[in-house]
C-alpha cells in the first residue's frame, strides 16, 4: 500500500471531543433512557455501568491501539495484520450503513421537532402522543427533515478530519452539555418529579434476566461507539504521543455521565405527568414537549433548546458513521473524500428512506417480523456490534502480537496502566462475557 501523508486530529482536546461527540449522540439521550425504561429502570442501569466501565472501557482502548497501530480505519486496520480478519473490518464497514439506515430518521426528527417546538406544537399538551405518532407515521414529511440532516453530515465529513469533524465537535460538544444542564434544572423542579429518581435509583435486582443483560451490552456498545471500527477509525488519526488509556476513559467516562444526565432529565419528567416509563422510542418526543408546554412563553424556547441539543449530539455520532463508511473507500478503493461521502451517504439516505416509511406506509412489509426501522435497530445493537466486540477483543489480544499492543498502548512504556490486567480482562474474560450475555439473552428472548 502506498503511505500518503494521513490527516490527523490538531490537538489532544480535539481528538477526546470528537470521540466522546461520536459516542454521546441519540444513544444516551434518545436511546438510554427508553431502553432502560423497558428494562425495569434502575437495575439495567446498574449492569450497565458495569458493562461500561468494565468491557466498554477496555474494549476502546483496544480499538483505539489497534488504529494507531496500524494507521487505518476499519477493514485496513485488520487486513494489514491478517488477510484472514479482513471480515472483522468489513462486518464494521456495514455496521456503519445498517446504523445509518435508521440513524438519520431519528435525526431527522430532532430537526422537525425543534422546528416544531416555536411554531405551535406545545399549544396543546393533551394531543402530544398522537402527533408523534402522526408526525413519524408520514410518507413525507419526516423524509423532508431526515435528508436535511444527512446534508449537515455530508457538508461535515466532506472537509475532513481536523476542519470538519475536529472543529464541528469543539463547538457542538460543549453547547450540548450547556443546553442539557438548563433543561435538567427545569426537569428536576416539576411537582412529582421525586418518582423518576427513585425509578433511576432504587434498584430491584429481581428484574435482571438474560434479556436485560444483552440489552445493557448491545446499549453499552452502542452508545460507546464500539464494535465496528468508528473508535478504530479515530484512532488511526490519533498522534503517537497521546495517551491512550486516559483519552479512552474520558470518553467512556463523559458518555456515561451524560446517559445519566439524560436520565436525571427525562424520568422526573416522565413521572411528574404520569407517562409510562417503558413507552419505547418516542419517550423522549413525547415527554419534553409535555415538559415544556406547561412552561407558558418560555417553553417553546425551552423545547427548541432542547431538540437543538439532541440534534447536536446526534450529528457528533453520524458524521463518525459516515466517517467509518468514507474512510474504507478512501483508505482501501483510493476515493477522495468528495466522492467517498457522497457515494456513502447516498446509500445511507436511501435505507433511512425505507426506514422512516416502515413506520407507516410500509409498516406491512416485515422482514423476521419486524419492518426496516426496528430491523436496523435490532441488527445493530443486538447482533453486529455485540460480534464486532467480540471480534475486536480477540484479534488484538490472541493475533496481534502482544508487545506490539503493549508498545502502542503505553507508549513504548512511558504511559503508566495496568497493562497486564487489561490485556488478560480483554484476552479472556470479556470473550466469555460477551458469549454467556449473548447466549443468555437469546434464551430469555425465546422464553
Ligand atoms: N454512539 C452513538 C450514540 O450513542 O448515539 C451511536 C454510534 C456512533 C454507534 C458511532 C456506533 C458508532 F460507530
Amino acid at each position: 500500500m502506498i503511505e500518503k501523508a494521513r490527516e490527523s486530529w490538531t490537538s489532544r482536546l480535539g481528538f477526546i471531543l470528537a470521540a466522546a461527540g461520536s459516542a454521546v449522540g441519540l444513544g444516551n439521550i434518545w436511546r438510554f433512557p427508553y431502553v432502560a425504561g423497558m428494562n425495569g429502570g434502575s437495575a439495567f442501569i446498574v449492569v450497565y455501568f458495569f458493562i461500561a466501565l468494565v468491557v466498554g472501557l477496555s474494549i476502546m482502548v483496544a480499538e483505539f491501539t489497534l488504529g494507531r497501530y496500524t494507521k487505518l480505519s476499519a477493514v485496513g486496520a485488520f487486513k494489514s495484520i491478517s488477510k484472514r480478519w479482513t471480515f472483522a473490518g468489513f462486518l464494521g464497514f456495514l455496521t456503519a450503513f445498517i446504523i445509518m439506515g435508521f440513524y438519520p430518521v431519528v435525526g431527522g426528527w430532532t430537526l422537525a421537532y425543534a422546528f416544531k417546538s416555536v411554531t405551535g406544537l406545545l399549544r396543546n399538551a393533551e394531543t402530544l402522543r398522537d402527533a408523534f405518532g402522526k408526525f413519524i407515521t408520514s410518507p413525507v414529511e419526516p423524509i423532508f427533515w431526515l435528508a436535511l440532516f444527512l446534508a449537515f453530515n455530508v457538508i461535515i465529513v466532506a472537509r475532513g478530519i481536523s476542519k470538519g469533524i475536529e472543529l464541528a465537535n469543539k463547538i457542538l460538544m460543549p453547547s450540548l452539555l450547556l443546553l442539557l444542564l438548563a433543561i435538567g434544572l427545569r426537569s428536576w423542579t416539576l411537582p412529582g418529579a421525586s418518582g423518576g429518581l427513585e425509578f433511576l435509583f432504587k434498584p430491584d435486582f429481581s428484574k435482571i434476566n438474560g434479556n436485560v443483560l444483552l440489552a445493557a451490552l448491545g446499549q453499552a456498545f452502542f452508545s460507546l461507539s464500539l464494535g465496528m471500527g468508528c473508535m478504530i477509525t479515530y484512532g488511526s488519526y490519533l498522534k503517537k504521543e497521546e495517551n491512550i488509556p486516559a483519552s479512552a476513559f474520558v470518553v467512556t467516562a463523559m458518555d456515561t455521565l451524560i446517559a445519566i444526565l439524560a436520565g436525571l432529565v427525562i424520568f422526573p419528567a416522565v413521572f411528574a405527568f404520569g407517562v409510562e416509563p417503558a413507552t419505547g422510542p418516542g419517550l423522549v418526543f413525547i415527554v419534553v414537549p409535555q415538559v415544556f408546554a406547561k412552561l407558558g412563553v418560555f417553553g417553546p424556547l425551552f423545547s427548541l433548546l432542547f431538540f437543538l441539543a439532541l440534534f447536536v449530539a446526534a450529528l457528533t455520532s453520524s458524521i463518525s458513521l459516515l466517517e467509518v463508511a468514507a474512510a474504507y473507500f478512501i483508505d482501501q478503493k483510493g476515493w477522495n473524500r468528495k466522492k467517498a461521502v457522497l457515494v456513502s451517504s447516498a446509500i445511507m439516505f436511501f435505507m433511512s428512506i425505507l426506514s422512516s416509511l416502515s413506520l407507516g406506509v410500509l409498516s406491512g412489509f416485515t422482514i423476521l417480523g419486524v419492518g426496516f426501522f426496528d430491523l436496523f435497530d435490532l441488527l445493530s445493537d443486538k447482533v453486529f456490534l455485540t460480534v464486532g466486540g467480540l471480534l475486536v477483543a480477540i484479534f488484538v489480544t490472541w493475533v496481534v502480537k502482544k508487545e506490539n499492543i503493549h508498545m502502542e498502548v503505553t507508549n513504548n512504556g512511558t504511559v503508566k496502566f495496568p497493562f497486564a490486567l487489561w490485556y488478560n480482562l480483554v484476552k479472556y474474560v470479556i470473550p466469555v462475557l460477551i458469549g454467556i450475555i449473548t447466549v443468555t439473552g437469546i434464551i430469555s428472548a425465546h422464553q
